[in-house]
């Protein structure tokens, strides 16, 4: 079992009159190599859970193994460690950094894990085509449309060629023909046997995934394998 969540509660500001249970008993087993899908409506508690499954937050109460590693033991540097091998995220808002480059953005993970010059370039344009972007690899954010953006955000994601991937929203602020370029990205990853983690409130986009899982108001409501016609 690649994901293993038992009884998860994130209760914010808990004891206070502004206490929030964004998650309140999650369980959720995901294998390495799955495609899911994890959909709901906005303050159903996606993002929350997000940040736990990637590693950025630690439950209120509860359990995480990730990879067998018992997750909520763990310090705030080897949370980070984790993530840095584990986890390529995906975000709505790209988070790209203006003033680098999409070679120098998609570069910066490598970098942080001490890949070697020589590699690093590898895996920077290796990462770049896949998402059809060597060609743009020495312009900024700002000098890319939407989508392209994304795709680089998403050649950030794979450069470190991590298991998982954790996309949040990945789509969200992009046009429908753009956002079908991504998730087709994001399934030709799952073919490779990257394990794909998507989190929309979108039923539609929600529908295209092997697996889907649903949440509402901090729990799990439904958890299936269902037909898609990409497979
Ligand atoms: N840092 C925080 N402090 C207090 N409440 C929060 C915080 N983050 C999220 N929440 C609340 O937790 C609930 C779930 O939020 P979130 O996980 O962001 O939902 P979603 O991503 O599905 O929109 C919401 O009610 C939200 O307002
Ligand atoms: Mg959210």
């Amino acid at each position: 079992m690649l994901i293993d969540i038992k009884d998860v509660f994130k209760i914010y500001n808990e004891g206070y009159e502004n206490e929030v249970r964004a998650l309140n008993g999650v369980s959720l087993q995901i294998d390495r190599g799955e495609f899911v899908a994890i959909v709901g409506q906005s303050g159903s508690g996606k993002s929350t859970l997000m940040n736990i499954l990637g590693c950025l937050d630690i439950p209120t109460y509860g359990d995480y193994h990730l990879d067998g590693t018992d997750v909520t033991e763990l310090s705030d540097r080897q949370l980070s460690h984790i993530r840095n091998k584990q986890i390529g995220f995906i975000f709505q808002g790209f988070n790209l950094i203006p003033a680098l480059s999409a070679y120098e953005n998609v570069e910066l993970p490598l970098i942080y894990q001490g890949v070697r010059t020589r590699e690093r370039e590898e895996r920077v344009m290796d990462a770049l085509e896949r998402v059809s972007l060597a060609d743009r690899c020495d312009h900024r954010p700002t000098e890319m449309s939407g989508g392209q953006q994304q795709r680089v955000a998403i050649a950030r994601a794979i450069a470190t060629h991590p298991p998982i991937i954790l996309a949040d929203e990945p789509t969200g602020a992009l046009d429908s023909k753009t956002g079908k370029h991504v998730l087709q990205i994001l399934r030709q990853l799952y073919l490779e046997g990257t394990t794909v983690i998507l989190i929309t409130h979108d039923n539609s986009i929600a529908a295209t995934a092997p697996r889907m899982v649903r949440i509402a108001d901090g729990s799990i409501v439904e958890d299936h394998a269902q037909e898609v016609d990409w497979l």
